[in-house]
């Protein structure tokens, strides 16, 4: 396994990656959950007086989030209540420079790692090892941290490359989440396993399904993947209006799959008996899935008697794993599946990691905390890759000897 902070000592020039990616809107980068959680990490290393300097990644190149860090390195100030420093380099003479002013105690971060040509290409670790980017930056440290789990299943140089050149330890965010993360593939459970599976991408909800179909009992399904089940149960469910290639297309990909799956796990499978949609005046309306006659409505939500039949199930759990949102609950009309389930969670003391999507925001959203449940994870595709058991590269290369 990984080294922690807790085998590091204290006052080293430490070379931190931590994974900032963030929503932008109009140029203007939005705080989240990210800067809150990396920022327990960071404000330990300059509590411990650590030189520490900070590297992250923003949006992919040709994308309207690809952006500099610079607004980072403000919000990042305002969440540890201390000046992070920011240079608009990665590993040239500037940011070099500004590495060699980082006093003890002192934080700096450095430029859109995916800003630099020899970050992005998936190439292995040794490969990374060698860029002139690592080699370069590595000569300034003594230890590298890596805080970036939601970024840990990717082959880039800030995530792969400096485990093999400096000591490397797992910060704080990559310890809590890796545990929590892998607890549902790791640990036994003597009671009930129960996983809320939504969200708007079959493929991942298959993935998962077919990975932890002998670990988990009841599998609660919503979103778009749940009305796939439906519609592969015989039910008429289907987009016609807005959203009807994504559903069409996933249809046809994945029909043969779900239909399978549903034939194998008849008995671990909870589909929704009603569905709520959009009526004719903007309010939330249900129908029964049974009373659906014909595909013409867009759903956005399970029906308020599905969450009747899946809270139970989840009171009596010994552990709830969430991978995705049961509607669209951005909008309150049709956040009646999600938010249910998540109660009904927080309302047991069952072992819970919430996960998905952007599930974690409906919990801030509609009133609950997250010391409410036993984990909330940040990642996206990582999440994803733990619950279907694959190796996260970031991770093994830190657990080298
Ligand atoms: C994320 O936001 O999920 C991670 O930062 C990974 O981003 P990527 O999918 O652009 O590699």
């Amino acid at each position: 396994s990984f080294k922690t902070l807790d085998d590091l000592d204290d006052g080293q020039r430490v070379l931190v990656r931590l994974d900032l990616n963030s929503p932008v809107e109009d140029g203007e980068v939005q705080d989240n959950r990210r800067f809150d959680r990396h920022a327990e990490t960071v404000a330990e290393l300059a509590d411990r007086e650590f030189q520490t300097v900070l590297m992250a990644h923003q949006g992919r190149p040709g994308r309207d989030t690809f952006v500099s860090l610079e607004q980072h390195a403000d919000i990042l100030a305002d969440h540890i209540d201390q000046d992070v420093g920011f240079v608009a380099d990665t590993f040239g003479d500037d940011a070099i420079a500004a590495i060699d002013d980082v006093d003890s105690g002192e934080v700096l971060l450095l430029e859109n790692t995916r800003m630099c040509d020899e970050e992005l290409p998936e190439e292995d670790p040794e490969v990374k090892a060698e860029t002139e980017f690592v080699q370069t930056l590595s000569a300034e440290f003594d230890a590298y941290v890596n805080d970036a789990y939601s970024a840990a299943h990717r082959s880039h140089a800030s995530l792969v490359g400096f485990p093999l050149v400096l000591p490397a330890y797992a910060g704080r965010v990559m310890e809590t989440e890796y545990e929590a993360n892998t607890a549902i593939a790791e640990k036994e459970f003597d009671g009930n396993v129960t996983m809320v599976v939504g969200g708007t991408k079959a493929t991942d909800v298959i993935d998962v399904m077919s990975a932890l179909d002998e670990k988990v009992d009841d599998f609660l399904l919503g979103g778009i993947a749940g009305e796939l089940f439906l519609r592969a149960d015989g039910y008429p469910v289907g987009h016609d209006v807005g959203d009807m290639d994504l559903f069409d297309e996933q249809w046809e990909a994945n029909q043969a799959k779900i239909e399978s799956m549903l034939a194998e796990h008849r008995d671990q499978i909870s589909l929704a008996v009603d569905l709520a949609y959009e009526d004719d005046d903007e309010n939330r309306a249900e129908i029964a899935v049974d009373e659906i006659e014909e595909k013409t409505q867009g759903f956005l939500d399970v029906g308020s008697e599905t969450v009747m039949t899946y809270s139970p199930i989840i009171r009596e759990s010994e552990a709830v794993f969430v991978k995705g949102a049961l509607g669209l609950f951005e909008d309150e009309r049709f956040s009646v599946g999600t938010v249910g389930a998540l109660e009904a969670i927080a309302a047991t003391d069952c072992f819970s990691v919430v996960g998905g999507g952007d599930t974690s925001r409906a919990i801030r959203m509609y009133g609950m905390t997250e010391e409410e449940f036993s984990h909330v994870s940040i990642a996206g595709g990582a999440y994803i890759s733990a619950l279907t058991g694959q190796e996260l590269v970031g991770i093994e290369v830190l657990a080298r000897e």
